[in-house]
């Protein structure tokens, strides 16, 4: 695999402490300390790829609802079978809707509140990519689609269920989580990527301005780069540059997000992580990423 320079994190816990697939400390087939009983979870683009492995691994974690988001119903059923294979006691709901749709978000969060009263956690995964082409041979509206399914689409979630995330903080007296899925293209200039890698830094910033505007009312909120995955979006780059970077499962995004809301990791507030990085490691590294306030976007001066 090519190198990526330390500014992108690639390495941050040191080379010996990356992943590729799943493992034990993250698994929540095996592990039980990942168990989430009670919880109510939302995930965007749920239908297949990085999302489906988050939902399954939810699932296997014996949260009480999981909550599915897509535009295609057969992949959100597929899902639900999937989940059921797992655990029949999970409640799980389908929403087919498109993120980018304001009154279609507005009306799941109405119907989210009624059924189920409260949400601990909503995973912004949705994402596209137009083709990685130089600026000027770009598609304008193709271009411009990424940012709304990229950016629009985690904001309008946000602007929706915040006020619920909200609610169950307090009525539970605990922390609820956002997990807003970015990339490591964030950090980089990938030649053709300019929508792509612009929807992923505001993303680092959106999830920023969570943590400053909801964190002291309980409001964790953390920017994934979920690895490098072979899926219908990775395709859709048609990028041989990117596809170099494609090493990882599904199961490892999966895994890692389940283990960051397993406990009230507060620590990692607005901060960006890495699904590739050993858990145990970012565990033991925890007062110098505070200390020296680490794993965040800032202008080097
Ligand atoms: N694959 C990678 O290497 C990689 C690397 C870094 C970050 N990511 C990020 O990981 C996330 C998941 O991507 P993936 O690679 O798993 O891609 P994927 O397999 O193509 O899945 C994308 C999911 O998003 C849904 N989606 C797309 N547009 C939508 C819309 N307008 N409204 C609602 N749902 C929509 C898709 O369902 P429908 O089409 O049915 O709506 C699908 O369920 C994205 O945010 C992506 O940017 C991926």
């Amino acid at each position: 695999m090519p190198s990526l320079p330390p500014i992108t994190g690639f390495d941050f816990p040191g080379i010996d402490n990356l992943h590729n697939d799943i493992y034990p400390a993250i698994d929540a087939r095996t592990n039980h300390s990942l168990s989430q009983p009670g919880k109510v979870v939302l995930i965007t683009g749920a239908g297949r790829g990085i999302g489906r492995s988050i939902a399954l691994q939810y699932a296997a974690a014996s949260v009480s609802s999981i909550i599915l988001c897509a535009r295609t119903s057969s992949e959100l059923d597929e899902v639900e079978s999937s989940i059921k294979a797992i655990d029949t006691r999970v409640r799980v709901t389908k929403f087919q809707l498109d993120v980018t749709s304001e009154e279609a978000v507005s009306n799941c969060s109405n119907q989210v509140k009624a059924v189920e009263g409260r949400l601990d956690v909503l995973v912004n995964n949705a994402g596209a990519t137009d083709p990685w082409l130089p600026i000027a041979q770009t598609n304008p509206k193709a271009w411009w689609k990424t940012l709304e399914v990229n950016l629009k689409g985690p904001y309008l979630l946000l602007h929706a269920f915040l006020p619920l995330l909200v609610d169950t903080a307090k009525a539970n007296n605990t922390a609820v989580d956002v997990i807003n899925v970015a990339s490591i293209g964030a950090h980089v200039i990938s030649y053709g990527a300019s929508a792509y890698i612009a929807s992923k830094i505001a993303v680092l910033r959106l999830t920023e301005s969570v943590n400053a505007e909801y964190g002291d009312q309980g409001v964790n909120a953390i920017s994934v780069h979920p690895g490098g995955v072979v899926t219908d979006l990775s395709k859709a780059a048609e990028s041989e540059m990117l596809n170099t970077f494609l090493n990882d499962t599904p199961d490892l995004a999966g895994g890692f997000v389940v283990w960051l809301t397993a406990a009230a990791r507060t620590w990692l507030a607005g901060r960006y992580v890495s699904a590739t990085w050993d858990v145990e490691r970012l565990d033991s590294m925890k007062d110098e990423i505070v200390e020296k306030d680490k794993l965040l976007e800032r202008l080097v001066v």
